[in-house]
């Protein structure tokens, strides 16, 4: 089959090929941030609007997977999460392994052992799920591209973005970088509801090594599940406006990585993130993420913007941390203010200095 078509389908995914291997592969992958933001699905983790992402380098997923045949009828999934074999994060991949297991006939044959650990701290309140669910799926599909029928290049790219965007949704944007799109947009030909893809090209090269520093204000788990909050979005009475807005902001962040405007650039950050804390704190029953902390950081950081005039901004997660983003020639000013100014709101100083990176990376 050739897959020259750059829009692909479902079924175009499917793996027929029921080879029996021995074997080991071990991937790399980055978590990522959301400039333009995901909140809202619907059924099979498709997104209610496009999403954009920078993706980061320094914190990643670490995951190997080792292939046997199978020794009884049906397969065995082994899960070790840091070394801790039954981890309670084991009984997400298995059923994530079962539910994907029609994309990759061969699983079937298959005993597998999958290791994974965090290079970034478990409790520093970073989402893992997009680091986490990219490198699995990028060991799953390498297996497949060492066995099977060889295909392009850019087919295993889409399989490893449409694999993760399965187990969720944000992982489908880590795969490759420096810059990511997810979700169908008239903005960007080739951009599916499906997977990810590169947008990396025609970006002003103010973005390339764009910085992003994130503050721990609380290592906390979640209060609240994303997939629970993108539910909460189908009642949400803001939604419609909500899903234009975020249609309405890709095709204006396409204009602003051409033409390099930090000032639109901050704009269309800032008002996306807090956004979709608007949406939450609308939704029923509502939710606050921010704490006083996330606040108190937010009004240092557009006063010193307001004083020094350098291009700082701040976007959100699913959470109280604040990501701060800057381009790479205002790096040492701006890390001297976080250091003196704002790791004080931080718990325990905790932060991470991060930049732009180029997603997966096979390392056996
Ligand atoms: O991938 P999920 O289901 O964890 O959702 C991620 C949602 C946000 O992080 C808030 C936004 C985004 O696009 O990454």
């Amino acid at each position: 089959m050739i897959f020259n078509n750059i829009y692909m389908i479902e079924q175009d995914f499917v793996c027929f090929d029921d080879f029996e291997s021995n074997g080991i592969v071990k991937w790399n992958s980055p978590s990522n941030i959301a400039l333009v933001k995901y909140w809202g699905k619907k059924e099979n983790q498709i997104p209610q609007n496009p999403s954009i992402s920078f993706t980061l380098s320094k914190c990643y997923t670490s995951t190997s997977v080792e292939f046997k045949p199978k020794k009884n009828k049906d397969s065995d999934v082994v899960f070790e999460f840091e070394n801790e074999i039954n981890h309670p994060f084991g009984q997400k991949i298995k059923l994530f392994i079962s539910e994907i297991e029609k994309y990759f006939k061969f699983l079937n044959n298959h005993d597998i052992h999958i290791k994974s650990k965090n290079n970034f701290p478990h409790s520093s309140g970073i989402a893992s799920s997009a680091s986490s669910m990219s490198s699995l799926s990028s060991c799953l599909v390498d297996f497949e591209l060492l066995n099977s029928k060889s295909k392009e290049d850019s087919y295993y790219t889409k399989k490893k973005s449409f694999i993760a965007r399965l187990g969720s949704g944000s992982a489908s944007r880590s795969i490759e970088g420096p810059i990511t799109l997810w979700g169908s947009s008239n903005s960007y030909l080739g951009s599916s509801d499906l997977y990810a893809i590169n947008i990396s090209d025609d970006v002003n090269k103010v973005f390339h090594d764009y910085q992003n520093s994130i503050l721990i204000i609380d290592p906390g788990v979640k209060k609240i599940s994303s997939s629970i909050g993108h539910k909460l979005m189908n009642e949400n009475p803001f939604s419609n406006t909500r899903f234009d807005l975020a249609r309405n902001n890709i095709s204006r962040l396409k204009e602003i990585f051409k033409s390099g405007h930090l000032d639109d650039f901050i704009n269309l950050t800032e008002s996306e993130a807090l956004m979709i804390h608007s949406l939450m704190l609308s939704s029923n029953p509502y939710f606050i993420l921010m704490k006083p902390n996330t606040l108190e950081v937010i009004q240092r950081v557009l006063e010193f913007r307001r004083d020094t005039k350098l291009p700082i901004s701040f976007t959100l997660d699913a959470g109280s941390n604040v990501h701060l983003l800057y381009p790479n020639s205002v790096k040492e000013p701006i890390q001297k203010f976080i250091e003196a100014d704002l790791l004080k709101f931080c718990k325990s100083k905790t932060h991470i200095h991060d930049s732009l990176g180029i997603g997966s990376e096979k390392l056996i």
